[in-house]
């Protein structure tokens, strides 16, 4: 016979207070209050890291690139016809609304104040107001801008355009695929650090900025030096989507680390702060000559501004959830066919796991499992492509889907698999599975 339980009889015995503290409000026992505030101290901090912190990269971006005289321009003390407002938002840059005053706001809503557009002095009142995303000025003594920095925000946040286009609240998580990330950093006077990391001149370092385009980056490129493809184009990924990542493994295209070591790696070796960042795979001079010359794999900064800052950062990206988009954006009863058509016959499942649409466990596939060429995956430490978590999908429409963009809408998604796979899906079922992805 079993024994009967524990708290049952203490139930019974009427001493249920006192013998389980499983009875308890949650939260009320010391240590559950300690969990309860770290969390919501991880989650404030972290947010304020990820929209707010340059990691002290203002000694590259304004420093060495000297970007800060690009934006001010020669009227302003800096150099060349200045970023003016209307510039800004043509790169893809975001206006977060709620940092500027409300009253200004609402001058501006009922055309009570006129703002230049043309005038890059209204830039720099707009970096002074925090309300640039991802971007901080600094002045100098003499009212100058002095430097600038960027910010996590920067390229995984955009804004939800509801005062213009461009300018509205923040987004986090939802990845700029406006922003020209390259066209940016060509504006920099100064490019002679990135040549020198990369052993070419300034000018051939410019073009491959440009051949970027908006909503790409190309994060591998300061380790191996490959800025194009075998076929010519550029090299360059998507900006992927920092949201709807709990529970997810392997991170970035490639499945460098989990989000924490991407984290760190980003803000070491991509945005140039000052921190650690150790990673023993990147000094291997045959497949990333550039991060091997450069030391990328033992980086030490003293004071080290990031290592601190990872655990509230992992933490408040761990928290942002895939955006779901809005009811009668897509038809209910055809997504639902989708669905049963995504476990079964068409065998999406066995890799995008539901709910979190990914492998709960080792997510890599080599290119060959998935019908594509193995160049991005061959950039990285496994050789394999991570099974992208698919929650949230229509939020990153913009640029077209895999790691670079390569398919043009989810029905060409579909249409691939369909090949790759044979999986001889009829007209109506791959509307269907379309249907079902534009559902999540
Ligand atoms: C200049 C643009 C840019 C900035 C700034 C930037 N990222 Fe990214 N981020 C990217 C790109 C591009 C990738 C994809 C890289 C890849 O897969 O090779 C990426 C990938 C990621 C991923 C993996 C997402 C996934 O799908 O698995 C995380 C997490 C991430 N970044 C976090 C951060 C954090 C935190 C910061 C600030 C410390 C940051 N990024 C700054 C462009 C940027
Ligand atoms: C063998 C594992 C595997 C199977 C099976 C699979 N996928 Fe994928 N899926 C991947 C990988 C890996 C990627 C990342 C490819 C890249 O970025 O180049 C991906 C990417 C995608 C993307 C692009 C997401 C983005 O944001 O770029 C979509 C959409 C997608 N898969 C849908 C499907 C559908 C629908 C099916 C079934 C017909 C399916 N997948 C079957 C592994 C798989």
């Amino acid at each position: 016979m079993r024994a009967p339980h524990a708290l049952a009889v203490a139930v019974v015995a009427g001493l249920v207070l006192t013998v389980s503290g499983s009875a308890q409000p949650p939260g009320s026992g010391t240590f559950d209050r300690t969990i309860r505030t770290h969390a919501e101290t991880l989650w404030e901090r972290g947010r304020s890291i990820f929209r707010y912190d340059t990691f002290g990269d203002e000694a590259f971006w304004g420093g060495a690139l000297k970007l800060h005289q690009a934006i001010a321009g020669e009227a302003l003390g800096g150099i060349g016809p200045g970023v003016s407002p209307a510039t800004a938002l043509a790169v893809g840059l975001k206006v977060d609304i709620d940092a500027l005053p409300s009253h200004t706001v609402e001058a501006i809503r009922s055309g009570r104040l006129r703002v230049d557009l043309d005038d890059p002095a209204v830039t720099l009142a707009l970096l002074d107001a925090n309300a640039v995303v991802g971007v901080k000025g600094f002045r100098g003594a003499d009212g100058r801008l002095a430097s600038v920095g960027i910010q996590c925000s920067l390229c995984h946040s955009t804004v939800d355009d509801s005062f213009a286009p461009g300018v509205g609240h923040r987004l986090d998580g939802w990845p700029n695929r406006d922003l020209n990330v390259g066209a940016i950093v060509a504006l920099a006077p100064d490019l002679s650090v990135v040549a020198d990391l990369l052993d070419t001149d300034q000018a051939t370092v410019r073009t491959v900025l440009r051949s970027w385009g908006p909503g790409k980056f190309d994060a591998q490129l300061f380790l191996d030096g490959k800025a194009f493809r075998p076929d010519g184009r550029s090299a360059a990924t998507l900006i992927p989507a920092a949201f709807g990542l709990a529970g997810v493994n392997l991170t970035t295209y490639t499945g460098w680390g989990g989000v924490s070591h991407w984290n760190a790696f980003v803000a070491n070796l991509e945005m140039h702060g000052r921190g650690t960042f150790l990673d023993a795979r990147l000094n291997d001079p045959l497949r990333f000559p550039v991060a091997a010359r450069a030391g990328f794999g033992n980086v030490r900064n003293d004071p080290d501004l990031i290592t601190s800052k990872l655990p509230a950062l992992q933490f408040y990206q761990l928290s942002i959830p895939a955006p779901v988009p809005s009811h009668g954006s897509y038809d209910l009863a055809l997504a639902e066919q989708g669905k049963a058509l995504f476990a079964g016959a068409a065998r999406c499942a066995s890799c995008h796991v539901p709910p979190i649409y990914t492998e709960p466990g080792w997510n890599m596939h080599t290119a060959a499992e998935i019908g594509i060429d193995d160049f991005q995956a061959g950039r990285a430490p496994d050789r394999r492509y991570r099974t992208t978590p698919l929650a949230g999908l229509h939020a990153r429409q913009k640029g077209g889907f895999y790691h670079d963009g390569r398919f043009a809408d989810l029905r060409a998604v579909v249409d691939h698999y369909d090949r790759t796979f044979t999986l001889n899906l009829g007209e109506p079922q791959k509307r269907a599975l379309v249907e079902f992805l534009r559902s999540l």
